[in-house]
């Protein structure tokens, strides 16, 4: 039995999508286990580039079977959009996607309750995607979710959408003032999704479960990142799931037992989208630059996304709630041209120095992160593959980071195509 978590060690956007392809030549199974169209894992290969949201990124190796599984939320119009754009681009997904029939509809009201919900907290908005994720685990845990196994009879579909529709549009009409959904036109679009999403549909539990008995390989593929998880990220400003190491289990219906490794893939530096603190984030012309640098606008909202140093502290917490015993650096390149580099190793709150994630926002926001200035190499690491080949401060830089961490940088990824990445030795 064999499976491998891969999660996001910051604020998600650490380029998991890249990694996942890279790996997947060594796995059978690619499962997807939180979240669901607000992720923007994008692939790059052969001079294209693809943004997948819910399925797997191990979908470009025809022998890799790809799970979404119950712990997603799947918006069934963006899925089937998604499946036509690889079947146009010649990549067979009937026979190699699999949906958990236990996975939660997003439905329409779910975007529009997103939408207003976030109006309605003003400036502390949490700054979604507006995919209506929050909505969905909502109902999810409210027990009136609709699930991908209710598209397949009729009769119990229309039932669950008329009770959830009317309790909506109550909520819309009365707290929102927002006019009232059309029922029917809902039910006729959801009718229509069961013949399409019915070739994909099965029991994803049996599935991996037997995989793991045959001693098949699963890669369990984490989206957003562990800062952004619902208990250990920086709540309120998080995701509405799990996308740490211990979601992937509740996700998938795996045992932990069957766990053997933990990737984790962060940033050489740090970015967010959506609000909530950032401790070493930057501002004017310095943000600026990273961004540009490192083309950080959000692959699902396209909004820029905020930018900042590496920041160790909140690393330290990735790597002890997933229990990350590899790292994926990504992004090294985008470094390339600075003078030197500050790595946030410790906060100070008032007159206390610490390397502890603190537990609320409120403190969070109050930090200052104390730096280690690294000299930069100011040279192009661009597209190099031998771990020889980096110059030597940017060795020392890795060094630095894995040490501090004490967890092993394996991978470091030097541009967005696969070939672009350094096994580290
Ligand atoms: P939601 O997941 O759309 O509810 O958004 C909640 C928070 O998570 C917001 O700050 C989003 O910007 C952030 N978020 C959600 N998905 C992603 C992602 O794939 N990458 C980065 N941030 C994300």
């Amino acid at each position: 039995m064999s499976a491998t978590v891969l999660i996001g060690a910051q604020w998600g956007d650490e380029g998991k999508g890249k990694i996942v392809d890279l790996l997947s030549p060594q796995f059978d199974v690619v499962a997807r286990y939180q979240g669901g169209a607000n992720a923007g894992h994008t692939v790059c290969f052969g001079g294209r580039t693809v943004v997948l949201h819910q399925i797997p990124s191990g979908i470009f190796h025809p022998h890799v079977r790809c799970v979404i599984g119950n712990g997603v939320v799947i918006d069934p119009v963006a899925l089937l959009e998604e499946i036509r754009m690889l079947e146009s681009l010649g990549v067979r997904t009937v026979g190699r996607l699999f949906i958990s029939h236990m996975a939660h509809l997003i439905m329409p009201y779910h975007k529009l309750l997103d939408e207003v919900g976030e109006e309605a907290r003003g400036a502390e908005r949490v700054g979604t995607t507006g995919r209506g994720i929050g909505p969905a685990y909502v109902d999810k845990f409210a027990r009136v979710g609709i699930r991908v196994v209710d598209l397949l009879d009729r009769q119990v579909l229309c039932r669950k959408l008329r009770a959830n529709l009317e309790a909506k549009n109550e909520l819309l009409r009365r707290l929102y003032s927002r006019e009232p959904l059309d029922v029917e036109a809902i039910i006729e679009q959801y009718v229509a999704f069961d013949q399409m999403i019915d070739p994909y549909v099965t029991n994803t539990v049996e599935l991996l479960n037997d995989a793991l008995e045959q001693g098949q390989r699963l890669l369990l593929e984490g989206a957003q990142g562990a800062l952004l998880d619902v208990d250990f990220g920086t709540y309120p400003f998080v995701t509405a799931s799990h996308p740490t190491a211990g979601g992937a289990c509740t996700g998938l219906g795996i045992p932990p037992t069957a766990i053997r490794g933990v990737i984790g893939v962060a940033k050489a530096y740090t970015t967010r989208v959506g609000n909530g603190p950032f401790p070493t984030e930057l501002s004017g012309e310095e943000a600026e630059q990273l961004r540009l640098r490192g083309k950080e606008y959000g692959a699902t909202t396209g909004r820029p996304r905020r930018t900042g140093w590496l920041d160790l502290v909140s690393l330290r917490h990735a790597v002890r709630i997933n229990g990350i015993q590899e790292l994926a650096l990504t992004k090294l390149d985008v470094l390339d041209s600075l003078e030197e580099i500050p790595v946030c190793v410790a906060y100070r709150i008032g007159e206390k120095i610490t390397t502890v994630f603190p537990t609320d926002v409120q403190t969070l926001e109050r930090v200052e992160p104390v730096y280690e200035v690294l000299p930069g190499w100011k040279q192009s690491t661009a597209g190099v593959t031998d771990y020889g080949a980096l110059p030597e401060r940017a060795r020392a830089y890795v060094a630095f980071v894995s040490d501090w961490l004490r967890v092993p940088v394996r991978w470091i990824s030097t541009g967005p195509a696969r070939e672009q990445t350094i096994l580290c030795p």
